[in-house]
């Protein structure tokens, strides 16, 4: 059972984790995923990690719930204490809740603002990628 995901993420250069938040942290199926593959004393390091996340509100820093972010710096923190991996890259795009919630109409703004951001984001990412593989 584990052995084919652990095969799967030992093979990769890049490993891209997309991902919404819930509840202020990751889906049970990501979390599922990350217990399966971790074993004391294993080194991902030199692998790259990409986090992409969406979430409904903000938690930019300087935020009222930025403490609250347990998504992508938990992911941040746990491939770095357990893969050795400190080459993480976060892109999130923010208040996607503001698509669909009228109480975070004013944001919609912000929103697509956000998630332009985080495209370009994506963007800068794969041509530097490509560039290191060149
Ligand atoms: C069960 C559930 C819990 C959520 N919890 C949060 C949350 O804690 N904070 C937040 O900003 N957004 C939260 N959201 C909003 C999602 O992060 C957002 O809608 C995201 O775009 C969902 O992506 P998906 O459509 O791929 O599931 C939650 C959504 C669901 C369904």
């Amino acid at each position: 059972m584990v052995a084919p995901l652990l095969d799967e993420l030992l093979a990769a250069d890049v490993v891209l984790v997309a991902t919404p938040m819930y509840n202020f942290s990751v889906p049970a199926a990501l979390k599922a995923w990350i217990d399966q593959v971790t074993f004391p004393r294993m080194s991902l390091a030199g692998t790259r990690f990409v986090v992409v996340s969406a979430r409904g509100g903000t938690y930019l820093p300087g935020t009222p719930r930025a403490a609250v972010e347990h998504a992508t710096t938990y992911l941040r923190d746990f491939f770095d204490g357990h893969f050795a991996v400190t080459d993480v890259d976060l892109v999130a795009a923010e208040l996607v809740n503001s698509i669909v919630d009228p109480r975070l109409a004013n944001r919609r703004g912000d929103h697509e603002a956000s998630l332009v951001a985080a495209e370009a984001e994506i963007d800068r990412l794969v041509a530097a990628h490509a560039a290191v593989s060149a």
